[in-house]
């Protein structure tokens, strides 16, 4: 075979998003598009805000030389240092340029800081259901995820990352809000958190992957890492937040209260040339500087998230109601796969849990217009009912 086998077999493991996605076009072709309800990606379906296109248009335009050529590996000084201004302002802690590499999206961000710590067979810790690109991107670097489960309202369970914690430990990745689940970590979780990794006495790195971070609702804010976290690296990206991430513009930063941060940022500059990274898309970092804090609006996930959590609650369905990101991962009502043979019968595309670590459970998407939801809601009544008169309870019991 020309692949590496152990290519072929990840190929096999990360298959899921793809069948359902193989799935969808065959659905398309005998239903028509306007009968199948896609809730299996998560691909921004809205189009960036209105400024984002005129300021990339006017850097372009404007007459400055080199403005295509090679740049220092970690990206351009001004960038990163208004990036170190906020981060600073948010932590309270001294961020400068020297503690921010710029990074092809936050994929590029944690490919580059595990392969800066990792020697083969080191072990990062995964919190599950987790996003399932954390195995490959740990295995790209010769190290091995330990995945450990959260409790059951998808919160970090302190006593489990405990006892998965060995001498290897050089990671955990922690991910708020949450793909798949939604779930926002609070203040408390995070200085449990910090409390356990000082406690450890070890040389552990919290990485927090955090593209979700401004895709918040009910009115929240995202507590700042750093601020609770000691040993915090971010790795994030502007691809949820202004919804670009074919642009892949993201940025890794050490926060300055990590041991030797300024020898992790000087690795991470190399690791994010050698692997053929070279530095972010020039155009994209110059534009992500000048437009500051702008993001998409967080409203219509809101709502949609309302529309769709309580009427799968009124069916009933048991979810977790998400207080970000763009996810909803309710509970099946039977074995997951199965279930979700049951709803594309009735033309709705979703992901099962076990795709993420977690089985019985499955991942809808937000990024579907409102409409689509409100269409969907019979199909997802009707698919509950089956499911629970296959298991000999009676429909009436699990409906409205
Ligand atoms: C949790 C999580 N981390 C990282 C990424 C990768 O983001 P980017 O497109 O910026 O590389 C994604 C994308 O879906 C994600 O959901």
């Amino acid at each position: 075979m020309i692949i590496a086998s152990n290519i072929a077999e990840k190929l096999e493991r990360s298959s899921w998003i793809r069948r359902m996605f193989e799935e969808g076009a065959r659905l398309r072709a005998e239903r028509g598009a306007d009968r199948v309800f896609d809730f299996s990606l998560g691909n921004p379906e809205i189009d960036p805000p209105a400024v984002l296109g005129r300021t990339a248009r006017r850097l372009l335009e404007a007459d400055e030389p080199h403005r295509h050529a090679y740049m220092p590996n970690a990206g351009f000084e001004h960038v990163r240092a208004r990036i170190a201004e906020r981060l600073a302002a948010e932590s309270g802690l001294p961020f400068t340029s020297g503690h921010v590499v710029m990074t092809v999206g936050a994929g590029g961000a944690l490919n580059t800081v595990l392969k800066a710590i990792l020697d083969p067979g080191d072990e990062v810790i995964v919190l599950a259901p987790y996003f399932v690109e954390y195995a490959f991107y740990v295995e790209n670097h010769g190290g091995r995820m330990v995945l450990v489960e959260t409790d059951e309202n998808f919160r970090p369970d302190i006593a489990r990352i405990e006892a998965a914690l060995t001498e290897r430990t050089r990671a955990i990745i922690v991910n708020s809000p949450n793909n798949p689940t939604g779930v926002l970590y609070d203040e408390a979780d995070y200085a449990a958190l910090d409390e356990l990794v000082t406690r450890s006495g070890r040389e552990i790195l919290v990485i927090s992957d955090e593209p979700y971070r401004s895709l918040v609702f009910d009115g929240v804010t995202a507590p700042s890492v750093p601020r609770h976290v000691s040993h915090a690296v971010i790795c994030t990206s502007w691809s949820k937040t202004l919804a670009i991430p074919g642009e892949r513009i993201g940025y890794l930063a050490i926060s300055p209260r990590v041991p030797g941060a300024a020898t992790l940022a000087g690795a991470c500059t190399f690791t994010n040339r050698i692997l053929g990274f070279v530095n972010a898309p020039a155009l994209w970092q110059r534009v992500v500087a000048e437009i500051g804090d702008v993001t998409i609006d967080v409203r219509p996930y809101q709502e949609k998230r309302d529309l769709l959590c309580d009427e799968l609650e009124a069916i009933g369905y048991e979810l977790v109601r998400p207080r970000g990101a763009f996810y909803v991962f309710p509970r099946t009502p039977i074995d997951d796969v199965e279930f979700i043979g049951l709803l594309q019968k009735e033309g709705i595309l979703a992901v099962p849990g076990r795709g993420f670590g977690r089985a019985n459970h499955m991942r809808l998407s937000l990024t579907v217009p409102h409409a689509t939801i409100e269409r969907a809601i019979p199909g997802f009544e009707a698919a509950f009912r089956r499911a629970r008169a296959g298991q000999g309870a009676s429909p009436s019991d699990s409906t409205r």
